[in-house]
């Protein structure tokens, strides 16, 4: 954002980029949704996007790409080996993160396959703020077990913490005493996604690099959503209000040994990388890079995308563009608030989270509220949004639900997409179905896959409510 002073004395914050090329969009009738999350069986993850009015399941691979990154791929260097665009990217993470080792993957559950398959064994521990779907499933499958040790204020949906992705320190220091021998690494998430967002202060990642100097454990970065991170401790964060998106980027990854992201999110291409100085770790994670991914200079993806993703990766610390969707999502989440909709605070970054359990109190948890509340956003408004709860967790070893702390519903914003209109539609819609939320019951299973379920699993709605929703809408606000 451009940040000026305005005439009254206060901030004005100015987006500092327009929009050349859009998309048109078109809302289906709410009969055409009803149909559509029928045959996608009640779960998100299966619309037909052409279905979708306003796609806010997800930031990943979605953000709007600028100018510069459409012009460096049609003139990346296309080479199954030693492509120039490759080199490119290694000079822009060394000049910005200070990683010498850079290794492309094809997205960022291929860099915690490699990371998994390289560091975890049978019985490893991996301490985290906390989890997410794909690492925890690429840490179990390598035989490891994860420990969710957020500040405890993550928890409290009502807590305004600014930094509720910190992992509590005490708690850590206690794992690393007593299973010292069997942790592999400490995990930061930086904005952890599954609890809404929430972004790790610098003081925290500084606390925890200490730690892990003193147990002699290594300390991995999941630097995704990083771009966010790195906001949300300039405006949040004592000390940092001066301070340039540059340098704070600069000190927040050198307190890791290896950071890895999904391309997909803060730099907006689609791919993923992991970088160490570590020579001896690089050394051990590049024997899976061929097997798995591809050669060492495109690992897996386009030229065309590593070349993007050279100038994405800059574009996260320009100052005029970052912050834009931040601001939305806060104007959002203050007006979801001030109309007594149950909204995660403070607001993070990702998008506007929304708890389930408290919006639908009368849905049993294992009838799926969160489920439930996606499929019902997007009958009342053709609005994609993703669950974040009991569904987003496999079963354990005996068949038993795990029921996570939040059970959200998560509607994304991607970076630089959607406007202020998109955002009102949202709240009114969101509105009119708590004051209908009686309405809506849960979710029943038709076909339930065994590892990672919230994918490809189908549901459907007990008592056939998705229909008494429509009548109501439509005789309140009509056919669309
Ligand atoms: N780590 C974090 C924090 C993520 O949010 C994601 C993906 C991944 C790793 C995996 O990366 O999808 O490129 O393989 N998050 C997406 C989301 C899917 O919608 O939040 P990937």
């Amino acid at each position: 954002m451009i940040v000026v002073k305005s005439h009254d004395g206060g901030l004005l914050k100015v987006d500092g980029f327009r929009i050349r090329v859009f998309e048109k969009l078109s809302l289906p009738p709410i009969d055409l949704r009803l149909k559509a999350i029928r045959e996608a069986g009640w779960n998100t993850f299966l619309l037909k996007a052409d279905d979708v009015f306003i796609d806010m399941l997800t930031d990943s691979g979605v953000n709007a790409m600028s100018d510069k990154q459409i012009a460096a791929m049609i003139s990346a260097q296309d080479a199954y080996a030693g492509s120039r665009s490759y080199y490119e990217l290694s000079s822009v993470v060394e000049e910005l993160m200070g990683f010498k080792y850079v290794i492309p993957v094809h997205q960022g559950r291929a860099a915690e396959h490699i990371i998994s398959k390289v560091l975890v064994k049978q019985g490893s521990i991996v301490p985290m703020n906390y989890h997410f779907t794909t690492t925890k499933a690429h840490i179990e499958l390598a035989g490891g077990e994860i420990i969710e040790i957020p500040v405890k204020e993550a928890l409290d949906k009502r807590s305004t913490y600014p930094f509720k992705g910190d992992i509590d320190i005490e708690r850590l220091e206690d794992i690393l005493r007593r299973f010292g021998n069997r942790v592999p690494f400490v995990r930061i998430e930086a904005v952890a996604n599954l609890l809404g967002g929430q972004p790790v202060s610098m003081r925290n990642i500084k606390e925890v690099r200490e730690l892990c100097d003193k147990y002699n454990v290594l300390l991995v970065l999941d630097a995704s959503m990083i771009d966010w991170n790195v906001y949300f401790i300039r405006e949040r964060e004592p000390g940092y209000k001066s301070k340039s998106l540059a340098s704070i980027l600069r000190e927040f990854v050198s307190y890791a040994d290896l950071v890895y992201m999904s391309a997909r999110k803060a730099p907006s291409v689609r791919g993923g990388l992991i970088a160490t100085n570590n020579r001896e770790l690089y050394e051990k994670l590049i024997v899976h890079v061929p097997v798995y991914e591809g050669f060492l200079t495109y690992g897996g993806m386009s030229t065309r995308e590593i070349a993007a993703m050279a100038v994405g990766l800059r574009e996260m610390i320009d100052e005029s563009i970052i912050g834009s969707e931040l601001e939305l999502i806060n104007y959002t989440v203050r007006e979801l608030d001030k109309r007594g909709i149950p909204v995660i605070l403070p607001p993070g970054g990702l998008g506007v989270h929304i708890d389930a359990v408290e919006f639908l109190s009368h849905v049993k948890r294992n009838e799926y509220p969160a489920g439930s509340l996606a499929a019902a956003l997007y009958i009342a408004s053709g609005i994609r949004s993703m669950e974040r709860g009991a569904l987003s967790m496999d079963r354990d070893k005996d068949g038993r639900e795990i029921y996570p702390d939040l059970e959200l519903i998560r509607i994304a914003f991607p970076r630089r997409t959607y406007l202020k209109s998109h955002a009102d539609y949202l709240i009114d819609r969101l509105v009119w179905l708590y004051e209908n939320r009686e309405v809506i019951k849960g979710l029943q299973w038709v076909y339930e896959p065994p590892i990672l379920r919230f994918f490809l699993g189908r549901l459907k709605d007990i008592d056939n409510w998705g229909e008494k929703l429509v009548e109501i809408y439509k005789k309140e606000l009509g056919e669309y």
